[in-house]
């Protein structure tokens, strides 16, 4: 009949185009998928990724300061006796990011945003409260007098005047005016009005002093989109205008790597570049291993040697290249082809090459054992230094002048857990501890006979990562080219069983069609044809003997298609 002919027809035609849409899902799906993912992934004031950065709740961040108690500050003229810390804290700080004055660029595919951070004390997180008292060395003494150093000998005996009268080598203040309240110092007002020393612009000391809900402290930043190529996205390219610091010298002082929030898609690194406006300069993180956060499987970048040592060679082309996209070559498998003289023959392929310790221009100046990082410039000529928490993977030189110090790479390493397939950091912990150096300084009679000693202050704990809520999305996201690779084969096969099933159903239409024709040659229904297809097909199998006692197993043999006798041998059925 034409109606179950056409419906076996457009089943065919359907499973056909199963087929075809199964097959071309197949081969193109892949493609479509990144698409997808890059317009997502990529910054653009519509995209998820936007909203995720530009909303300061959707990850939470938390702070984690601890605090060294020095105990012996009265010891610290006593041969054979060494500083002595304890470790207070932490006490913890929700951290709001926001990014404010978001202004895109579409001619360069950058985005310029300054940084607000609020923080919010968490006493339940916190052991300890903001009213327990710290002793520290005196920063503030320590700056000025680190100032003065290599001025004239008249400017010493004027400020020795000065400090002898109100000045001590330590402090002893409330946690709270160590970070966020400040303390008035005597020095920092006599120092603002005399001009004397340079103290930096404030009139109070704190760590955090005048941060909480500044918009101007972490500098105005300028960050590729990924718009034009997805492999630029998060890419720092200027910092307070400019893609070079002031704070180093060159090449040390490019403004390069990420900007921390993004990283490009699919890609294998066997490092990372992240740029940290906190210490004013690009820090490297090294690959080491997998490690898994709320189910979701990451490749884990640590601070290292890379980053600490006073002698990591890199080559930079003079064309200030982004390590990001450089990072095919790492600087050790450079250092070990420079050994084995392999280096000048494959640098000669480069345009104008520049190698360069870097470990040595980060120095700034006099070079410090490895460990540790001079940020004199970058904290208003404070003579500060940051390292990892207790000294962790520094020189031990450092932890064997103090007591105190016990370094475990589970606290105190540092590192970022990228998610490899859309490059988003899934779990990360900053951690880095502030060290103030103590000099002698023999005009000044606070300074006279003090050992040169690096003082840990305090070192803090950022923490953020992908919530529980977000990690069945991302888990989504990562196996969405999964999920459609599988469902492109399910539905070829079910468009090639459809194409089948049609084919196997116009056959038996045809013969179905002769049935009826006999049918109806024989004694016509009155019912019409309107008999169901099952129906009709139960009906047609009839057995050729049915008259013989031995039924069942003739049954068996001879059963087949048989034209269906109406009437006679209905009973026997
Ligand atoms: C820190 O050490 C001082 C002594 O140097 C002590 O008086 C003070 O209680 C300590 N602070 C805490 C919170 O234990
Ligand atoms: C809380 O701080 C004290 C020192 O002030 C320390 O002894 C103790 O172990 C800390 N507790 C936790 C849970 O960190
Ligand atoms: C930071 O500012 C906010 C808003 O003014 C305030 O609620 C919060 O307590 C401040 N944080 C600190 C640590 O002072
Ligand atoms: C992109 O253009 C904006 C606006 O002209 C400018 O502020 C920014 O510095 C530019 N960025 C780069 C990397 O050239
Ligand atoms: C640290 O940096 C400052 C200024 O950038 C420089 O004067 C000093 O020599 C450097 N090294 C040490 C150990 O202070
Ligand atoms: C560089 O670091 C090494 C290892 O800590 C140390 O032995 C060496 O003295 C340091 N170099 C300088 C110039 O301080």
């Amino acid at each position: 009949m034409t109606p179950s002919r056409n419906r076996s027809f457009a089943l065919a035609i359907f499973g056909a185009v199963l087929v075809v849409f199964g097959t071309l899902l197949c081969l193109f799906w892949p493609f479509i998928f990144h698409r997808l993912l890059s317009k997502e992934l990529s910054m653009s004031p519509t995209s998820t990724s936007f909203d995720i950065w530009k909303n300061p709740t959707s990850v939470p961040l938390h702070l984690e300061i601890y605090f060294f108690n020095w105990t012996n500050p009265e010891e610290i003229r006593t041969p054979g006796k060494k500083p002595s810390f304890v470790q207070l804290g932490p006490y913890t700080f929700l951290e709001r990011r926001e990014k404010v004055n978001v202004v895109f660029h579409p001619q360069n595919n950058t985005v310029s945003f300054d940084q607000k951070r609020t923080w919010y004390f968490d006493a339940e997180r916190s052991n300890g409260s903001l009213k327990d008292n710290v002793t520290q060395l005196n920063v503030v003494a320590i700056s000025a007098a680190h100032k003065i150093r290599n001025w004239a000998f008249y400017w010493h005996t004027m400020f020795d005047l000065m400090l002898s009268k109100i000045g001590q080598i330590h402090v002893t203040k409330t946690v709270d005016e160590l970070l966020f309240s400040g303390y008035e110092d005597t020095l920092i007002n006599m120092g603002q009005i005399t001009k004397i020393v340079d103290l930096p612009p404030f009139d109070k000391f704190g760590w955090f002093y005048m941060r909480n809900e500044s918009t101007v402290f972490d500098g105005h930043f300028n960050m590729a989109t990924g718009q034009d190529n997805i492999m630029n996205i998060g890419i720092l390219r200027n910092w307070n205008y400019r893609n070079t610091t002031s704070f180093y010298d060159a090449p040390c002082n490019a403004v390069e790597g990420s900007a921390g929030e993004f990283w490009p898609p699919d890609k294998n690194y066997d490092e990372i570049t992240l740029f940290s406006a906190d210490i004013c300069r690009p820090l490297t993180y090294e690959y080491k291993g997998i490690m898994t956060h709320q189910g979701i499987v990451g490749k884990r970048y640590v601070i290292g040697d890379k980053t600490l040592s006073n002698s990591t060679k890199r080559r930079y082309p003079r064309k200030q290249v982004n390590l990001v996209e450089t990072a095919t070559r790492t600087s050790e498998d450079f250092v070990a082809m420079e050994d084995s003289g392999k280096a000048f023959e494959s640098l000669k392929k480069f345009q104008d090459p520049d190698i360069v310790n870097v470990g040595q221009c980060f120095c700034n100046g006099e070079c410090t054992p490895s460990g540790i990082i001079n940020v004199t410039a970058c904290r208003y000529g404070a003579p500060a230094f940051v390292s990892l928490p207790h000294f962790h993977k520094a020189d031990p030189v450092f932890r064997e002048q103090i007591n105190g110090m016990n370094p475990d790479d589970e606290k105190h390493g540092f590192y970022i857990v990228l998610e490899p397939t859309t490059g988003i950091p899934i779990d990360v912990a900053a951690r880095l501890q502030v060290n103030i150096l103590l000099q002698p300084l023999q005009s000044l009679s606070l300074f006279k006979d003090v050992p040169k000693t690096y003082f840990p202050m305090f070192w803090f704990n950022e923490r953020a990562g992908i919530t529980e809520e977000l990690a069945p999305s991302l888990w989504l996201l990562i196996h969405l080219l999964d999920i459609g690779h599988y469902t492109s084969i399910a539905i070829l096969f079910l468009g090639s069983l459809i194409v089948l099933g049609a084919g196997v159903l116009h056959c038996l239409h045809k013969r179905d069609k002769a049935d009826m024709v006999m049918m109806m040659s024989n004694k016509p229904m009155s019912t019409g044809f309107a008999v169901p297809a099952e129906q009709k097909t139960e009906l047609i199998y009839l057995d050729t003997t049915v008259a013989n006692d031995d039924r069942d197993a003739q049954t068996r043999l001879n059963r087949q298609l048989y034209p269906k006798l109406v009437g006679d041998n209905l009973q026997d059925l």
